[in-house]
């Protein structure tokens, strides 16, 4: 898997059917996805409560790409071996999920699996100052994670500026999650970000029987993106 900056977007099946994840999966990396996005809840570090790692490795067979595992879960050490284990390719961890977070993201190089690191939207861009040279990802939360379908946080662009010019020529993904749709998509894109997550944007109007507007809510997105001049 090589660096590179362009633009990728990342379905979360959040809002895909709870009864259907392997053929949702599928389903989006056909009409398009570049990266599935899949997010974990325990009902205590975020007050909603969706799956763990033994759904992780269920659907990872319904994944050709890149299984991008969000985990907003306290405490997150005791089961990163198990996440890695379920196949993910990324795993992100909050950096307000406990005190050490730099051990953390040690642990999840460990395990042979990239290191993300997501800051919710009241932690300044500071918070991952120390952090850029032992991660592969900073995630922007432009919601409060725990639902899916919430308001974009707009105040978040300028973190994502921040955090782009702190980056450099590091090898480090900008992902941004929350609010994702062909209006704020490519704000986020200008000022610094190249991984998008959207779930309730991806999955409107379709549904495993009829996928085609999968495929079109990803294609606005991208093109959004690609033609807006911000
Ligand atoms: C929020 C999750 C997001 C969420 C995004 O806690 O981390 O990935 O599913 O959903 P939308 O795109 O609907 O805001
Ligand atoms: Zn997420």
């Amino acid at each position: 898997m090589s660096f590179d900056r362009s633009l990728k977007i990342a379905p979360s099946i959040l809002s895909a059917d709870f009864a259907n994840f392997g053929a949702e999966c599928e389903a989006i990396e056909a009409e398009g996805a570049d990266w599935v996005h899949v997010d974990v809840m325990d009902g205590h570090f975020v007050p909603n409560i969706t799956f763990g790692p033994a759904t992780c490795a269920a659907i990872r067979p319904h994944i050709k790409g890149i299984m991008d595992v969000h985990l907003m879960i306290a405490p997150v050490d005791p089961y990163i071996e198990a996440f890695a284990e379920a196949g993910s390719d990324f795993i992100t961890a909050h950096v307000e999920a406990g005190p050490h977070i730099h051990r953390t993201l040690q642990a999840i190089r460990a395990a042979g699996v990239k290191a993300g690191v997501a800051l919710n939207p009241g932690t300044p861009a500071s918070a991952v100052e120390y952090l850029l040279d032992m991660v592969d990802m900073v995630c922007v939360m432009t919601v409060n994670p725990g639902f899916g379908g919430q308001k974009f946080i707009h105040s978040q662009i300028d973190k994502v500026r921040q955090l782009r010019a702190m980056i450099g020529d590091r090898p480090v993904h900008i992902e941004i999650d929350g609010g994702v749709d062909p209006t704020t998509a490519p704000l986020v894109a200008k000022a610094g970000a190249d991984v998008l997550v959207a779930g309730s944007a991806v999955f409107r109007g379709g549904s495993v029987t009829n996928t085609a507007p999968y495929g079109a809510n990803i294609k606005a997105i991208r093109d959004a993106v690609l033609t807006t001049t911000v």
